[in-house]
């Protein structure tokens, strides 16, 4: 962690412990309640292509802004990782299969890679025939195995051409770019696939990766480039929705959705009424600023209120926020046959009441403060408490807010921090129990969701914290060149709550913890025995051909002598 990141984190701890006391209305933790999932709920979990695949210049793959950010050598990523390997997923689709098909999943979320199919970026540039290939033997395999595939069309890795010539998102071309891409994977997959993702948490893509800088393609435009990048990508996203709509729809009978990532934001103090519009501003710049457009025509007015009366006091002609015409409004509304949603964490959320030290950025324009409570606990990683009922809160206002559409949870779960080879991952299964318990009292509260991806299949590399947060339910020895998985715990829980279709009471609940942690220790044992493995391994494919070869060599030196000396 950085001086300045700890320092951060030490006063917010600080602030919440004093303002702990005085916090008025604190949800209670709920009880537990036991009952099933609707009839024909899909489980699932998830993955996305950078962060497993690897082979990132193999069978024509073009490289992505991603492949760009991690070889720039400029200490990007902790530890200067890249994922030119990751996962070796690329090499390991059967393998990871019978993974998917141990977990008893109905579906499998994961994302195409766009250099692999176009390496330019430019689908009038060429169509890379071996990428096709690759996704479409992974779907048949998938749906052989009785897997729904839920595909992802862009998780980050935009080409890297497409960065070097327009400027990526900052380009409204990549609108036009992306439709061609789209279109080209409803013609090769849409016979198999029926559920479509346009982008994949498209507001930590344009924050990090236009404002902060700490994702690709790296860059720091202070309070405008995101809101330009983000302005593009929900045009794209509606190009793409009526690209299928009116060319795909009628024969291959599929849906068009996009993912949005967002945490709750709870009123730190309930009864001050400044705190509550915090918490609801909070919420529409995070969830709002891409599902507003898209399910009522139009940025948040919050949105457009507060950065348009910041953009005129910083002396600027016009707001930071675009704007979209009439007749791009009415484009875009409508464009998601269901909300993606992905959450995995809580804040406490207050006003601001101190003035700005810097110039035009999001943090300024929001006007609030991110709080956490030192009694949430605290998964190992900085940014990850456990807070389950933030979730029925957040899946409560996606219902209300936009019509009660139907709803995929396309991520959810916990990391731990540190290099672990402790397989026995239970506050990875008691987190998956509350959040999946809250998810099912929301649907008792009239929430119309459809399925659950638990986050994620495989340890893999977690952008610029490379390999150091560990999400999987497998673990991935990657310091090993073949790149082993490794059941953990909470496999054999998750796997329970699928086939139970839920929680069906507490005596059967109660037996699955037991079980679970039964199995994590013959795998951790097999996981200690992992180096003598390796070493013998190095013996047999390494030492053994290298003292045959000598040997040949030496015997047909002797024999050579031998001739010499005889004639
Ligand atoms: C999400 C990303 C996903 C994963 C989680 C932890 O924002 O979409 O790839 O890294 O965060």
């Amino acid at each position: 962690m950085k001086p300045v990141q700890a320092v951060t984190l030490w006063w917010v701890l600080l602030l919440v412990s004093r303002l702990g006391a005085t916090r008025k209305g604190s949800p209670e933790e709920a009880s537990f309640y036991y009952g099933t999932f609707p009839l024909g709920f899909s489980w699932g979990t998830g993955s996305s292509a950078f962060q497993t695949e690897g082979a990132w210049d193999q069978d024509g793959k073009g490289p992505s802004i991603w492949d760009a950010f991690t070889h720039s050598g400029k200490g990007k990523v902790l530890g200067d990782e890249t994922a030119d390997v990751a996962c070796d997923g690329y090499y390991k689709v059967q393998e990871d299969i019978v993974l998917l098909k141990e977990l008893h999943v109905n579906h499998y979320r994961f994302s195409l890679s766009w250099p692999r199919l176009l390496p330019t970026g430019i689908r009038a540039d060429k169509v890379n025939k071996r990428g096709i290939k690759f996704y479409s033997d992974f779907i048949d395999a998938l749906l052989k195995s009785n897997i729904t595939p839920i595909v992802t069309l862009h998780h980050w890795d935009l080409p890297q051409l497409l960065q070097v010539k327009y400027g990526g998102w900052q380009n409204v071309s990549m609108a036009s770019y992306f439709s061609d891409y789209a279109d080209l994977c409803f013609e090769a997959f849409g016979d198999r696939v029926k559920h479509w993702i346009t982008f994949s948490d498209p507001r930590t893509m344009a924050e990090k990766g236009y404002e902060t800088g700490h994702h690709a393609p790296g860059l720091q435009l202070h309070g405008t480039g995101l809101y330009r990048a983000a302005h593009h990508i929900i045009k794209a996203h509606a190009r793409a929705w009526h690209s299928y709509n009116s060319t795909w729809r009628s024969e291959q009978r599929g849906l068009v959705g996009i993912s949005l990532n967002c945490d709750w934001g709870e009123p730190m103090d309930i009864s001050s009424p400044k705190d509550v519009e915090a918490a609801e501003r909070y919420l529409q710049f995070c969830l709002g600023w891409f599902a507003n457009p898209i399910y009522a025509g139009d940025y948040p007015q919050v949105m457009k209120d507060r950065i348009g009366k910041k953009s005129a006091e910083q002396g600027l002609e016009m707001s930071r926020l675009p704007m979209f015409s009439l007749q791009e409004k009415s484009y875009i509304k409508g464009t998601s046959d269901f909300l993606g949603l992905g959450h995995f964490t809580t804040r406490y959320i207050t006003e601001r009441n101190y003035p700005s030290r810097q110039g035009p950025s999001y943090q300024n324009d929001r006007d609030l403060v991110e709080l956490v409570d030192p009694n949430w606990p605290d998964l190992g990683s900085t940014r990850l408490r456990s807070v389950p009922w933030g979730f029925r809160r957040l899946l409560h206002f996606a219902q209300t807010q936009y019509g009660n559409p139907p709803i995929y949870v396309t991520e959810n779960g916990a990391s731990q921090k540190l290099h672990c080879t402790q397989l026995c991952d239970e506050w990875r299964i008691q987190y998956l129990k509350g959040y999946i318990n809250e998810m099912l009292k929301a649907i008792k509260d009239g929430a119309n969701i459809k399925g659950y991806t638990s986050w994620s299949l495989l340890d893999k590399f977690e952008w610029e914290k490379g390999y150091s947060d560990r999400y999987g339910f497998y673990y991935v020895e990657f310091t090993n060149r073949n790149k082993p998985r490794y059941q953990k715990a909470s496999v054999q829980y998750y796997k329970k709550i699928i086939t139970a279709n839920g929680f069906p009471n507490q005596r059967e609940v109660e037996s699955w913890y037991a079980k679970a942690l039964e199995t994590c220790t013959i795998n951790n044992q097999m996981l200690a025995a992992e180096p003598l493995l390796s070493h013998m391994q190095m013996v047999t494919e390494i030492v053994v051909p290298t003292v045959c070869t000598l040997c040949i060599l030496i015997s047909a030196v002797l024999l050579m002598l031998l001739l010499q000396n005889q004639s």
